[in-house]
């Protein structure tokens, strides 16, 4: 079985999805954000800072080819689907499911945030951010989920009936 890939914005639920979808169906769990901290021995705070979002953007493309391709559910960063290479590495290697969240939603989700850089940093338009990402998911998604409604329990029930 290929493993799935849960892509989506940031605070669409990826990392419980990923948790609740372990228990369930006994596979791997890998988390892009966990594996680059590891990796490259800098939490993602601390490299936005010291070496940049370019910078943060190829350790992720680099990390995303060494997830395992089979039988793993992969919690993937909310901007994962920026770089083309990624997309295509996406859709030839996994099953890939969008978590879809409105912008109201994320916004009440992520209300005391304060770990993400690039939700935290004031100049910039999250919610562009947001308009301008979707095409991007629904160009590598096998399904879509919709969150705003949904228990973490619904949307792993949800994913495990479709796939
Ligand atoms: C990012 C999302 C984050 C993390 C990094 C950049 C983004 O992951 O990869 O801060 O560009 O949307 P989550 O989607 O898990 O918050």
């Amino acid at each position: 079985m290929r493993s799935i890939y849960l892509v989506g914005f940031m605070g669409s639920g990826k990392t419980s999805i990923a948790t609740h979808l372990q228990s369930e169906l006994k596979w791997t769990v890998q988390d892009t954000d966990q594996m680059i901290e590891d990796y490259y021995q800098m939490n993602i705070p601390s490299i936005f800072k010291e070496k940049g979002e370019e910078t943060f953007r190829e350790y992720e493309t680099n990390i995303l080819h060494q997830t395992n391709i089979k039988k793993t559910i992969v919690a993937t960063g909310g901007g994962i689907i920026e770089k083309e290479v990624n997309r295509e590495w996406l859709q030839t290697n996994g099953t890939v499911v969008f978590l879809q969240t409105s912008w109201e939603e994320i916004e009440r989700r992520l209300v005391e945030d304060h770990s993400r850089p690039i939700w935290n940093n004031q100049s910039r338009d999250k919610q562009k951010l947001l308009e301008e990402r979707l095409p991007k998911y629904f160009e590598v998604a096998d399904y879509i989920i919709y969150t705003d409604s949904k228990s973490v329990e619904e949307i792993a029930t949800e994913i495990i009936s479709q796939i």
